[in-house]
């Protein structure tokens, strides 16, 4: 068996252990169709979707693929319990799910009992032990250079914590764009790559062209930061002038960008201020902060102004470090196809491992 058919492609019926992530407002059903096409495996990005938007999503990857792809969403967004039904109604085609702060084991449940891998991306390693407890089936690893949300860990140190604690599949995200770092992260122990910026900066993006200029002029992966002035988690975003303006805002002026941020998120999803008032004071209960859960619709309304848009000065680009390595934008087969022959070929060079790398010291009392 080719050492890149790993317990990955097998659980998600993929020809290549690549995942697409998801990235809201970028990985839509062309991007997704185009990934599942080319042998990896694409999630859709519905968490930012309304439930007549992710059924059209849907019924566009059902027309032009036949492989299997995933679905990503958040127990926090409006519709979560009519998208949950949707992917169980597709579950001959949705072969997993992807969240962050995610369902509860029932939820997860229902998804195991139809069908339904579930796949939660996690940043630090409680998080890794609690997913599985929960019930996940695979989880993706994301180290602190990762785009969007993200922890405080490098890839190189969470992904072995991880492997070591759990028993479930482990695949890396954060940082990764090419052959050679599947192979390392094959060499880890890890069954795949997931990879986000990377397949932001292709050909099927649907990002306008303005904005994915910023991602390609970016050349130092020091100015690609996390900051939590966004919607007070730690966001992995190029520097910008709107960024630093939002950074520099006193606590006022961070009230009043949230507050009208929360109008506009309103009128977008047809959010009821009960559902509204319902949100804010579940996610105080789960231990975020005043201030940080009124920011929340920041991040959905400045980030469309970039990426939907194409006015990448009037919103936030959010990427992992990996594009101050990029300088160009593939297809998707193409990008695949580049990944997979260099991944062999390192995979060749590299004499068969004799040891398991955790045991070459063995403990001392
Ligand atoms: C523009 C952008 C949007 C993102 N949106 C989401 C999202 O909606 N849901 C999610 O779980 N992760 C989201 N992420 C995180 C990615 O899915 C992925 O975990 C991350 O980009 C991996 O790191 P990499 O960019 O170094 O490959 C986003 C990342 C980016 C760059």
């Amino acid at each position: 068996m080719s050492r890149l058919q790993t317990a990955l492609t097998a659980q998600l019926g993929c020809r290549h252990p690549i995942v697409q992530t998801a990235m809201g407002w970028v990985a839509d059903a062309k991007l997704v169709s185009a990934t599942s096409n080319a042998g990896g495996f694409g999630f859709l990005a519905a968490a930012v979707m309304s439930t007549a938007t992710l059924e059209a999503e849907i019924g566009k990857i059902r027309a032009s693929t036949d492989t299997p792809f995933g679905v990503n969403f958040h127990m926090f967004q409006p519709n979560a319990a009519e998208v949950i039904d949707c992917v169980i109604a597709h579950r001959d085609r949705i072969r997993a799910v992807s969240y962050g702060r995610g369902p509860d084991a029932k939820t997860i449940r229902r998804f195991k009992d139809a069908g339904v891998l579930c796949m939660p991306t996690v940043g630090a390693l409680k998080h890794a032990r609690k997913a599985v407890e929960l019930g996940a089936d695979i989880i993706t690893v994301q180290g602190a250079e990762g785009g969007g949300h993200t922890g405080s860990v490098p890839t190189t140190l969470l992904l072995p914590q991880v492997l070591d604690a759990v028993k479930v599949p482990v695949v890396a995200a954060g940082g990764f764009h090419s052959g050679r770092g599947l192979a390392a992260a094959l060499a880890f122990g890890a069954a795949g790559i997931a990879m986000g910026t990377r397949f932001l900066m292709t050909a099927e993006s649907p990002v306008p062209r303005a904005t994915l200029q910023r991602y390609l002029d970016v050349k130092e992966p020091a100015s690609i930061r996390a900051s939590t002035a966004l919607d007070g988690l730690p966001q992995r975003m190029i520097d910008n002038a709107f960024l630093l303006k939002l950074e520099r805002g006193g606590l006022l002026s961070r009230l009043q960008v949230a507050l009208h941020s929360a109008w506009l998120w309103r009128r977008q999803t047809g959010m009821s201020i009960g559902h509204m008032a319902q949100t804010f004071f579940s996610a105080l209960r789960q231990g975020d902060s005043a201030i940080q859960t009124m920011m929340a619709a920041n991040a959905p309304v400045i980030i469309q102004r970039a990426m939907v848009d194409g006015l990448p000065d009037e919103g936030v680009l959010p990427s992992g470090q990996v594009a101050a390595l990029l300088d160009s934008l593939p297809s998707v087969a193409e990008l695949i196809a580049a990944i997979i022959a260099e991944a062999e070929m390192c995979l060749l060079q590299l004499p068969s491992m004799t040891i398991a790398p955790s045991k070459l010291f063995s403990k001392i009392a």
